[in-house]
Parts: structure tokens; sequence; C-alpha cells
């Protein structure tokens, strides 16, 4: 048997300032609306793909551990699009690990998505462009797409597979502003991102969140621009509500919120009424990101571990690409 071939590559997660919530294509993952990001400086997942020339020998490790399990399937079907899509033939050995805990508040879909798929393209030996590796990233987890530019990141809607990509509009140095990360239970979330896109549309709202998505978009992008924390903090915040009010709405209901949630991002609202600049946004999840000025972070950390309920506080500043790296170093 020939040798594999091997690459290993790290990605960050972001965080999401204008959400992705819902799909205008389920099989292609097209989203209901643009959303907009920034990437986690610190955090990563790092992954290491080889390819063997031999059928039916496809084994993931995840965290050190052998899984035969959900996220082997999740993964290979991932591959199976790849394998399909790039005429990659062969077996897949997959390695992979987070330097950040599973469960601690943050997504781990969109750097785990996305360090796979610089990994596999690359060991394939093919070199694509950013733009069709986030696409390809897409279709792992739509944040994924997310996380393969640096920094500051808008993803697109697209009618088609290879429009429907993420692009950085500024680089992680544009902005000093940092997520400070409150988490609230470490314990894994019982409905998964995915099948909650799915049942976005029985949300009454979900129609008039998508309405407005693109001026709330261009209102964030421009505050970023422009580094007018106000205007960020207002269309963040209302964004998250927004998206959480349609989950509330949904058929089944998806609540995420436990109760520290809502006293954390009641305290935010006065933290910033006393003159912080800092702003809450909440993923799928019971965690609170707490986006802030780089100045005010201890403040807002100290603050933040004072409050019962919060069991662990993380800092994260913007972030940069998905890039290969060299194992041997
Ligand atoms: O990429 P997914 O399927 O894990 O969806 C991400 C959904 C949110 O984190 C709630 C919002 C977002 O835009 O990241």
């Amino acid at each position: 048997m020939s040798e594999p071939h091997s690459a290993t590559a790290r990605a960050h997660p972001n965080i999401a300032f204008i959400k992705y919530w819902g799909n205008a294509n389920d099989n292609l993952r097209l989203p209901a609306n643009a959303s907009l990001s920034m990437n986690l400086e610190g955090l990563y997942t790092q992954t290491t793909v080889s390819w063997f020339d031999r059928p039916d020998a496809d084994s993931l490790i995840l965290n050190g551990q052998p899984d035969t399990g959900a996220a082997f399937r999740r993964v290979f079907n991932f591959l199976n699009l790849l394998r399909e899509r790039l005429n990659i033939t062969g077996s897949a050995r997959v390695e992979s690990f987070n330097n950040f805990p599973m469960g601690a508040g943050i997504a781990s879909s969109a750097s785990s998505f996305a360090a796979l798929t610089l990994a596999a393209v690359s060991a394939a030996g093919l070199q694509l462009s950013e733009r069709a590796l986030s696409a390809l990233a897409r279709l792992g987890s739509g944040s994924a797409s997310r996380s393969i530019p640096a920094g500051f990141v808008e993803w697109f809607t697209g009618q088609t597979h290879e429009e429907s990509f993420a692009e950085s509009f500024a680089p992680p140095g544009h902005w000093d502003i940092v997520d400070v990360i409150a988490v609230v239970s470490s314990e894994h979330k019982s409905v998964i991102s995915q099948e909650g896109h799915h049942s976005a549309n029985t949300s009454d709202l979900q129609a008039a969140r998508v309405a407005g998505a693109p001026e709330r978009l261009a209102i964030c992008k421009s505050a970023i621009l422009s580094r007018d924390f106000e205007q960020f903090a207002e269309v963040v915040e209302r964004d998250s509500n927004l998206m959480h009010a349609v989950m509330m709405t949904s058929r089944p209901p998806l609540f995420y919120w436990l109760p520290p949630t809502l006293m954390v991002m009641e305290q935010v609202r006065r933290w910033r009424a006393d003159g912080l600049k800092v702003c809450y946004t909440l993923d799928a999840g019971p965690n609170i990101h707490c986006i802030c000025a780089k100045d005010d972070a201890d403040q807002v950390r100290q603050a933040l571990s004072a409050l019962s309920g919060i069991s662990e506080v993380r800092v994260a500043g913007a972030g940069g690409a998905a890039v290969l790296v060299d194992v041997n170093d």
C-alpha cells in the first residue's frame, strides 16, 4: 500500500453578531439570511486528515478517543460529500482535538468543519481558493463557512453552492473588541442547531426576522467598520433577541436560556448604562457572549465572575483565518 497523504489544519470558532438561523435550502445548507461574525483568537480545533488507497477503512479519533458514533457519522457524511465533489477516492483517517473543552459555551462545529475541510482538501493534494473552501465547509456546518476567512467575516446567502461563501471584511486587528464568555452550563445542549434550522420556519416570527436581517447586517457592518460601539451594541443585542424569539416560538419550542442567562443579560444592559462598552449575544445555548471593548474586558470579566450561576469565564479577541500547520515544527 502506498504512503497516506496527510495534512493538518487549525481553525478558530466564531461568534455571530448577526445570526444565521434557518435554511433557504436544507440540502445545500444555503442560509435564510446572510450573517456576520468574528473569529475567536486563542481557541482552535486542530485536525489531521490522511487519505489511504484502501476502501472501507474510515476512522475518527476525537480528543484522543476513537469515535464510531454520532460524531463519526457527521464527519464522514461530510467527507462523503467532499469525496463526491472533489473526486477523492480511498479512506480517511481523521484525528481532531479542540484546545477548549466541549460544552464550554463555545460552539465547536464551526472550527471543526473549517479545520476538517482545509486538512481534507490539502491532504488530497488540492489547492482551492478561500472562497471555495468556505463554501465546502458550509456543507458540514453553516457557521463553519465563517471560520475559514480571517477576522470580521460576512457569509453571503447565495443561490447556488458556489455563491454561498464567507469573506473577511476587516482584519483581526481592525477593532479591539473581545468576547468575554460567561459559561452558565457545561452540559451538552439537548437540541443541536441542525434541528433548530429545520424548525425555524414553524415560528410565525421567522419571516419577519429574515426580512429585517439585511438592514441589521448593514447597520452592524457599518458600526464595525467605523468602530461605533453604541450602534454595534444595539443591533447585536436586537439580532440575538430576534433569533431567540424565533427559537422560543418554534414548534416544538426551543428554550435555551437558564435563569442565570437572563440575569447576566440584565446586568450587561445595566453595565452599559453605567458607561462600560459591553453588549451581549447568545447562540443555541445558555451561555452569554459579552462583547466588549478590550479596555473594559477585565472589569467585565471580574463582574461576571462575581455573579452566581456562572461556572467559568473565558476571554477571546479577534482571530485569524484557518491555516495549515506543520506538525513537525
Ligand atoms: O452552524 P450551525 O449549524 O451550528 O448554526 C449556528 C447557529 C448559531 O450559532 C445559533 C448562530 C450563528 O450564526 O452562529
